[in-house]
């Protein structure tokens, strides 16, 4: 009796200082809460907390007591104990937890009705990742972004997708994360609670810059927002190149190919356009429309010397119109300093 309620005293010490610990410092674990989302997430995750807390001081407690208690004396050499077991505390250690696991799949389970239940007048956003790009497309508007702009207390359905290998739509501040699966739509609901900046990230290993398949996730005012709309829908203002420019940043293009000269994965498109190419079957070919368009679409046809390995999406053909191809090559085109009318 001794011993039973020393150890309920160690136990209720531990508890209580890793409850303290927790109550104090569980908000600076985490990220900033962005989302309405990210309440439901939080409580579920602290009730977690606090029942963690206590089976951690259960184990601990238990070790701790019986190794400074149970010490074997000097010069004692005889065995300890036999116990064949015990009924009661085999009930206990099933049913308690069965009854706590249960709770929180209850509990749980009610959070997750909340936060995927669909609203009538939805924003409606098409996430599509790449490797290694986010796109974002807004039907209502028919237009596309290389950033996530929403707007603030608006709640939103994002229609995530993929168009090569999984990847994954993680914003921390949001707690949500939905995989991007190739061939199928998944639905993430989010409403945005804080005006901010935040980073999407990839959560899924998609091949080597997995790790910088980053973009922005804008959240502002609705009036912000409408604004930004409008000057969206507004006619370009700029030439072919600059379209060509735009649809290179939406698609991801510039991931691998660099506009100064360096290599990332692919051949840096600057000076490309006019020049003499070295392919890997040693002969060579003049960097014109035709061999660029040939590029995109079919990229495993003319390989670059040093360029083995192709790491290049072969489904452009299917992502692309006729005019942004153009539009790209003009770009590429405009990236060349030499005269490539020659
Ligand atoms: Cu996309 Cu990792």
């Amino acid at each position: 009796m001794k011993h039973i309620l020393g150890v309920i005293a160690v136990i209720a010490a531990i508890t209580l200082a890793a409850w303290v610990w927790l109550g104090r410092s569980f908000d600076q674990l985490l990220p900033l809460r962005a989302s309405e989302e990210s309440f439901f997430v939080d409580r579920l995750l602290g009730m977690q907390f606090y029942v963690i807390a206590f089976l951690f001081a259960l184990i601990i407690g238990f070790m701790l007591y019986s190794i400074f208690v149970f010490r074997r004396k000097p010069g004692d050499d005889s065995d300890g104990d036999y116990f064949h077991g015990n009924t009661t505390l085999e009930i206990m250690w099933t049913v308690v937890p069965l009854g706590v696991v249960l709770y929180f799949a209850v509990v749980g389970a009610g959070y997750l009705g909340d936060i995927t239940a669909p609203e009538s007048n939805e924003l409606v956003v098409q996430v599509t990742g790449s490797q290694w790009n986010w796109r974002f497309d807004y039907p209502r508007f028919g237009i596309s972004s290389p950033e996530l702009n929403l707007p603030k207390g608006q709640q939103t359905v994002l229609e995530i997708s993929s168009i090569d290998v999984i990847h994954s739509f993680w914003v921390p501040e949001f707690r949500l994360k939905q995989d991007a699966v190739p061939g199928m739509v998944h639905p993430l609901r989010i409403t945005p609670t804080e005006v901010g900046t935040y980073v999407v990230r990839c959560a899924e290993i998609c091949g080597k810059d997995h790790s910088y398949m980053l973009a922005n996730v804008n959240v502002m005012e609705q009036n912000a927002f409408e604004a930004w709309v409008r000057a969206q829908v507004a006619p370009p203002s700029g030439g072919l190149a600059e379209a060509g420019a735009k649809i290179a940043k939406l698609n991801g293009c510039l991931g691998c190919h660099s506009v100064d000269g360096s290599t990332i994965t692919g051949p840096t498109w600057l000076d490309l356009f006019g020049e003499e190419v070295q392919l890997a079957d040693g002969s060579t070919v003049v960097a014109d429309e035709a061999y660029i368009m040939n590029s995109i679409l079919n990229p495993g046809e003319q390989i670059v010397a040093g360029f083995d390995t192709v790491a290049m999406p072969a489904n452009f053909g299917a992502v692309l119109s006729e005019d942004d191809l153009e539009a790209l090559v003009a770009y590429i085109a405009s990236l060349s300093t030499h005269d490539s009318t020659e």
